[in-house]
This record gives structure tokens, C-alpha cells and sequence, in this order.
């Protein structure tokens, strides 16, 4: 038991898949995992453990947001002995050229918060991603003929930026190559590097901050469906 978290000892594997919403944790678990068991509810913050193709995996829904995730993110990590984590979630596009439900594979993430400022005594941290992960991740999508995209997204704390401040704050990242922004993947990197484990985001555009393409519900879930099956494939293939 960790302070968020109930499960107990050995009961999250090593390889944990990490979607923000809690119903699309027991989505995964259902449709994806053989055997599989709650191992959390505390907060509604929904787990499941069991088997993909013989592989025990977690599935651990984070919430919205980097504070919320790195608090599951360090439990997994110096709790459970967490070794492969990976991030499956959706994006903002911040260029016109990415379409929605195009995969995006974060190869990096800047970040617009403070969060790790003290870490790095205020200077900027490069988070990437295991080079492993992302090269295993690019070649399945492309073998599947999914639309993917390789590169920087922004970590943003802001889903609803002030537009009477700017109506296209985005436009310092878009023009250094930052493809989309999300809200977690900067501290799942960030994490996961500080104990020499290993991490990936693999996202799907939801929007297009630029064009004001959207994806609809459908449209959403079966972008997270694609998702999950190639998180797991990575891991457990
Ligand atoms: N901003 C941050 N996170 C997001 C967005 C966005 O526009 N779209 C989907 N996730």
C-alpha cells in the first residue's frame, strides 16, 4: 500500500500502462487483458493487473494533469517497482499539418510549468523518451500503416489558457517544431528517468488548436482503442 494506492506488494507489474481517465483503465483490463483484478480504487482512480499474451501488465489511470500524475507515477515507480511506463493519451495538435487522429509518439516534452524548476535549480530539463520504446512504438505504427508522427509535444498546466491574454500562446513552440500539447508526458519522463526506468507517450490528436479540427466520441474511443493495442504490443510482444 502506498499513500494513493491499495494494491499490495507484487501486485502491479513491472510494465504499467497509464491512461488519464479511469474508465478507460477498465476498458483496457476488459477488453485487452486475460485474468484481470482491480488492484486500486482509492479515489476512483481505477487499476487493473493481468495478462496480455502471457505478459503480466497494470493498467493505472492517472488523472488530468501533472500533479495528479506524478503522484501515481512516483508510486508506481518507488513503490512498485515499476520498470516500463507508458503513457497512452491524447493531444492537442499545435500545427496545421497534423490531422486529428494522427498518432503522435513523443519523442520529448518541453514544459511551461514550474514543477521541476527546483529540481534543475531553474534551468530547463530535456525529457525524453527510451529511445527503445519510441523506436519499437514508430516501427509497429508504421508496420499498421497508422498515421504517426515522431517528436516534441508541449507539458502544458493550462487546458484553458486566458485568451484575453493571446489567442495563439502556442506559436513559440509550433515555430521551434513542438507538434501538439498535452498535460502529462514532461513528469512521466521527468520521473521515470530518476530511477532509471523506462517511459513513452504514445498519443492520438483529439484537436487541432490551429485548424479547430475535433475528433468526435466515436472517433476518440476508437483512436484509444489503437492506442492501447500498440502500448501492449510494444510491451508484451
Ligand atoms: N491542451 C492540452 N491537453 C490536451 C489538449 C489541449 O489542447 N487536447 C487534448 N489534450
Amino acid at each position: 500500500m502506498s499513500v494513493h494506492l491499495e494494491a499490495r506488494p507484487g501486485e502491479i507489474a513491472p510494465i504499467v500502462l497509464l491512461p488519464g481517465d479511469p474508465l478507460r483503465a477498465q476498458f483496457i483490463a476488459e477488453k485487452f487483458l486475460e485474468d484481470a483484478v482491480c488492484h486500486n480504487r482509492v479515489r476512483n482512480a481505477l487499476g487493473f493487473t493481468g495478462t496480455y499474451k502471457g505478459t503480466r501488465v497494470s493498467v493505472q489511470s492517472t488523472g488530468m494533469g501533472m500533479p495528479s500524475a506524478a503522484i501515481y507515477i512516483h508510486e508506481l515507480l518507488a513503490q512498485y517497482g515499476a520498470r516500463v511506463l507508458i503513457r497512452i493519451g491524447t493531444c492537442g495538435a499545435i500545427r496545421a499539418d497534423l490531422r486529428t487522429r494522427d498518432l503522435v509518439l513523443a519523442q520529448a516534452a518541453a514544459t511551461d510549468s514550474a514543477m521541476f524548476r527546483a529540481t534543475f535549480n531553474g534551468a530547463t530539463y530535456a525529457a525524453t523518451a527510451s529511445f527503445d520504446l519510441l523506436q519499437q512504438a514508430h516501427g509497429l505504427a508504421t508496420e499498421w500503416g497508422k498515421p504517426v508522427r515522431v517528436g516534441t509535444v508541449l507539458t502544458s498546466d493550462t487546458f484553458y489558457p486566458d485568451e484575453s491574454v493571446v489567442t495563439t500562446w502556442w506559436n513559440p513552440w509550433a515555430e521551434h517544431g513542438v507538434l501538439a500539447a498535452e498535460m502529462e508526458t514532461a513528469a512521466l519522463y521527468t520521473l521515470a528517468a530518476r530511477r532509471s526506468a523506462r517511459a513513452l507517450s504514445i498519443l492520438t490528436v483529439s484537436d487541432n488548436l490551429v485548424t479547430g479540427e475535433q475528433t468526435t466520441a466515436e472517433e476518440r474511443q476508437t483512436g484509444f482503442s489503437d492506442m492501447a493495442q500498440l502500448a501492449l504490443a510494444v510491451v508484451c510482444e
